[in-house]
């Protein structure tokens, strides 16, 4: 190395500056000084291969891609909508509506009293908190008979479904699942070495006489279900096939996994009870969330799940996250006992139900003779059918072109093939927001 009086002239920098680096770099290993001969590279650092230099040398990280293999990489979307595009499709809550002021307050009431303890780890099964008042939650408004106990908490129903998964399967086991469906279950049962088997829906639901012909000639590990309302049709599963589905799994011993994903947002009477509530053979494995209650952004979710599974579950998901945010689950919890989550339910569902019904009088009037549909007892969105001679797939391609993302049959269907269908999210958008978006649904037409 050159020596430090010449390099400081060299670089225009004082003496001490270079002192300091070349010290800095023998404390690291790359230089070794030598008593009255100077500073020389080290011995043992290791010569970088040739490369052509491209322009200048390439900063630390930037290699662009891996440098090994890379196994799994499908390269599929996994559905958020493309850059800029408004999504007319996807069936979330109007998180403007959030509870935010009560989520706030709660959040700095649990801190102020439950600090610093709720800041050290804690159970990873959940907040004992939270786990009691969602298994009150589950009683007395879903008819389930939950138990604290058998409750794990999870970041969303996707975790819940990865553990139920993790837990359940190995390579080669036979998933069966509805053939119009929600592909971030399927993509977990598949990552998990499953086979999966689509089952026909037809206005009652999911076939469980085709499931069970199914279950018949192949031994199936798990069903995984959208019975209130089904992913994506909305149509809710008639009570004689519930009963038929219990009575199949029991006869079969394969697990339910029963996603329940908008329980309360049945704008007809009262939502129809889970299947889990009058599981009485232990097969289903319930799958609850926060997503649309509060907002998808607060990551929670639980799994129910009959013994000896829970505790099993919880080492599973430690081996995922050590835990869940305690300080939030302590939060919502709060939200639950004072009542407030419930509240904010009873406007958002009142809200909800007017948007749709305000959708629906808007399709009517707008895409009549284009589109039919029934109206969804609940739920966020509304399928609907284009008429014959329709290509949806160019229709949901220039709707693009005008600044928003329809998703169409295809995108739900197991075989991937053409459907006639268009899925259409009115509960996120206030009426005049929706009406636009449908404006430039007909435009596109
Ligand atoms: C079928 C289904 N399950 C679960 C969820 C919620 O997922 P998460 O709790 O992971 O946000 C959704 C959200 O849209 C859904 O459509």
């Amino acid at each position: 190395m050159p020596g430090s009086r010449t390099l400081a002239r060299e670089l225009r920098v004082h003496r001490n500056t270079v002192i300091a680096a070349y010290e800095q770099l023998a404390g690291e290993g790359w230089t070794e000084p030598q008593q009255a001969r100077g500073t020389f590279v080290a011995h043992s650092v290791p010569r970088p291969p040739q490369r052509p230099r491209r322009n200048g040398p390439s900063p630390v990280g930037s290699a662009g891609s891996a440098g090994f293999e890379v196994r799994g990489a499908d390269g599929r979307s996994a559905g958020t909508p493309q850059g800029g595009l408004r999504p007319l499709s996807e069936g979330a809550p109007d998180v403007r509506l959030a509870p935010v002021g009560e989520l706030t307050r709660a959040y700095r009431r649990v801190l102020r009293h439950g600090a610093p303890d709720l800041l050290a780890y804690g159970h990873p099964q959940g907040h004992p908190r939270l786990r009691a008042a969602l298994a009150e939650l589950l009683r007395s408004r879903r008819a389930i008979a939950a138990d604290a106990e058998h409750l794990v908490v999870t970041s969303g129903s996707q975790m819940a479904l990865e553990l139920a998964a993790r837990a359940l399967l190995q390579p080669g086991d036979t998933v069966a699942v509805e053939a119009l469906g929600y592909r971030p279950a399927w993509r977990v049962f598949r990552q998990h070495g499953a086979a999966l088997a689509a089952v026909p829906l037809d206005a009652g639901g999911l076939d469980v006489a085709a499931l069970e012909a199914l279950a018949e000639r192949t031994a199936l590990r798990a069903v995984y279900v959208t019975p209130h309302h089904q992913y994506p049709t909305t149509v809710t599963l008639s009570a004689p096939r519930r009963m038929a589905l219990l009575e199949l799994a029991r006869r079969k011993r394969f697990a339910i996994i029963e996603d329940d994903y908008d329980h309360e947002f049945h704008y007809e009477g009262r939502p129809v009870l889970p299947i889990a509530s009058a599981d009485r053979a232990g097969v289903v494995l319930y799958v609850g969330t926060l997503a649309k209650v509060l907002a998808p952004g607060v990551r929670l979710g639980y799994l129910l799940a009959p013994p000896p599974l829970p505790p099993i579950l919880t080492a599973l998901r430690t081996g995922i996250d050590r835990q869940g945010d305690h300080a939030v689950e302590c939060a919502v919890a709060d939200l639950l006992e004072r009542g407030e989550l419930q509240r904010h339910v009873q406007r958002a569902r009142r809200t909800y139900r007017a948007r749709r019904d305000h959708g629906v009088s808007v399709l009517k009037r707008e895409l009549r003779g284009s589109i039919s549909f029934t109206p969804p007892s609940g739920g966020m969105t509304l399928w609907a059918e284009a008429a014959v001679g329709i290509d949806v797939e160019a229709w949901a391609q220039r709707l693009q072109g005008r600044g928003w993302q329809v998703l169409t049959g295809r995108h739900y269907a197991y075989d991937e093939a053409v459907r006639p269908n268009l899925r259409l999210a009115f509960a996120s958008y206030e009426e005049q927001e929706f009406a636009e978006a449908i404006g430039q649904l007909r435009a596109a037409l």
